[in-house]
């Protein structure tokens, strides 16, 4: 079998190594990739979203996967040029892949289907969306777009509010488009995944996402700075209320809105004092939470993949480990305001017993390792036991060292 991945993060790496770990050996392409995932993925000459889908068409690619979210939209889309070209492809059309795109389309979405989640107004200009606000703060304010994870604000108060409103709505650094104002909810987050394939559907390991920056959750909003992943992450309970009233309506309001749907799909829920709700979807896997989520996955994912983009449930084919799995990442100087480059990375050698993926690395022309992005690495240690996965990440993730290296020492050990 010939797969090629789309994308170039540590989520990628992490798919790539858990597709080639697969028993029937595939071989594996990836686009655009990165030097760490070409050390075991072929690269693809191509230079945009139609040349790598004529590419994958005269290459006899059997599946493409979508790792990263932005080919889905672009252009007719990832998937539905896929579709076109007879390609199987694990990862939504453009259409469906709105939900994650456009977050009016999901609250939007959401309602419809009684799918429960936060109150939202949508707002065209900055005085509309101050009378949304109407003075009731904490208010979290939404860019309606891709944002690369910068379009949510929190906002504890009206300063905050007004600083994100001017630069979306002045400075338009994220460009055109709306403001969706929505109710602050409370309590812990839980990233829960499922693959979907038409009307069915099979729940992968819940995680946890550790976003602030700073230990303590204390600090600027990242990419995530590490994951938790395992099935006691929820209580069978809440995670059978999440199943009953988040996944199964959106499988069913998908169906019915005619929004086909082939992938993993990501719904980002808090566990409120009043039940779960939905705070986002994303039409891909979660980065740290793949990392995390990744070695737990047991059996063949390549051919699980392959049949659901061929429209088949194969839940016989993939299982999941009943331990626990840490993920902790080591960004870059600046992070996440800024990024730098070309720091020397050590130590990478020395590590046994965790997996490495990489996020934002480059290798020199000497064959070092430099840092090439904001996240660097993620560090992914398992266990039986949480304390064993936390004990075994943190002391794989101290072996390694770059300049300007952070890092939390509470990823894994923070409840919350
Ligand atoms: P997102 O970029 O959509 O993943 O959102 C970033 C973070 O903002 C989420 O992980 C939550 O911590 C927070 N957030 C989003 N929506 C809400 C909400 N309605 N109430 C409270 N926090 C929220
Ligand atoms: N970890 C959050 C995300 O992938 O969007």
């Amino acid at each position: 079998m010939r797969i090629l991945v789309v994308g170039k993060g540590g989520r990628e790496h992490a798919l790539v190594r858990a597709l080639a770990e697969s028993p029937g050996n595939p071989e594996l392409f990836c686009f655009p990739g990165s030097d760490a995932i070409f050390e075991i993925a072929k690269p693809v000459d191509a230079d945009g979203l139609e040349s790598l889908v004529a590419w994958m068409k005269s290459n006899a690619i059997d599946l493409c996967v979508a790792g990263e979210e932005s080919y889905l939209v672009k252009g007719e889309g990832l998937a539905n040029l896929c579709e076109k070209n007879g390609i199987p492809c694990w990862g939504p059309p453009k259409e469906s892949a709105q939900l994650e795109a456009s977050k009016e389309f999901a609250k939007e979405f959401l309602v419809r289907n009684s799918i429960p989640t936060a109150r939202a107004t949508a707002t065209d200009t900055l005085e509309e969306a101050v009378a949304a606000i109407a003075g009731e703060y904490p208010t979290v304010l939404k860019f309606d777009g891709l944002a690369a994870g910068k379009g949510v604000a929190v906002c504890p108060d009206e300063a905050s509010a007004m600083s994100f409103l001017d630069e979306v709505f002045t400075q338009r650094r994220f460009g055109p488009g709306r403001v969706l104002v929505e109710q602050c909810l409370t309590g812990p987050e839980v990233s829960v995944f499922a693959a979907i394939i038409d009307d069915q559907y099979l729940i992968f390991t819940p995680a946890r996402d550790y976003k602030r920056a700073q230990d303590g959750d204390l600090g600027p909003n990242t990419g995530g700075m590490g994951a938790v992943a395992s099935r006691q992450l929820v209580s069978q309970e809440i995670l059978a209320q999440i199943e009953k009233e988040i996944v199964r309506p959106t499988v069913d309001g998908l169906r019915a809105e005619g929004l086909p749907y082939r992938g993993f799909l990501y719904f980002g829920i808090m566990l409120t004092p009043t039940g779960p709700q939905v705070i986002e979807y994303n039409c891909r896997f979660g980065d740290p939470e793949c990392q995390a989520v990744m070695p737990l996955v047991r059996g063949d994912l390549a051919a699980f993949c392959l049949a659901g983009a061929n429209g088949e449930l194969r839940a016989d084919l993939i299982s999941f480990n009943d331990g626990w799995s840490v993920c902790v990442i080591l960004a870059s100087a600046g992070y996440p305001e800024t990024s730098r480059n070309g720091d020397t990375i050590s130590g990478l050698e020395k590590i046994a017993a965790a997996r490495v993926y990489h996020s934002g690395t480059r290798r020199t022309a000497d064959g070092n390792w430099e840092t090439n992005g904001g996240r660097v690495l993620a560090v992914v240690a398992g266990g039986s036991t949480r304390e064993q996965a936390v004990t075994q990440a943190h002391a794989a993730a101290d072996l390694v060292e770059f300049d300007g290296l952070q890092r939390r020492r509470d990823i894994g050990i923070l409840n919350f």
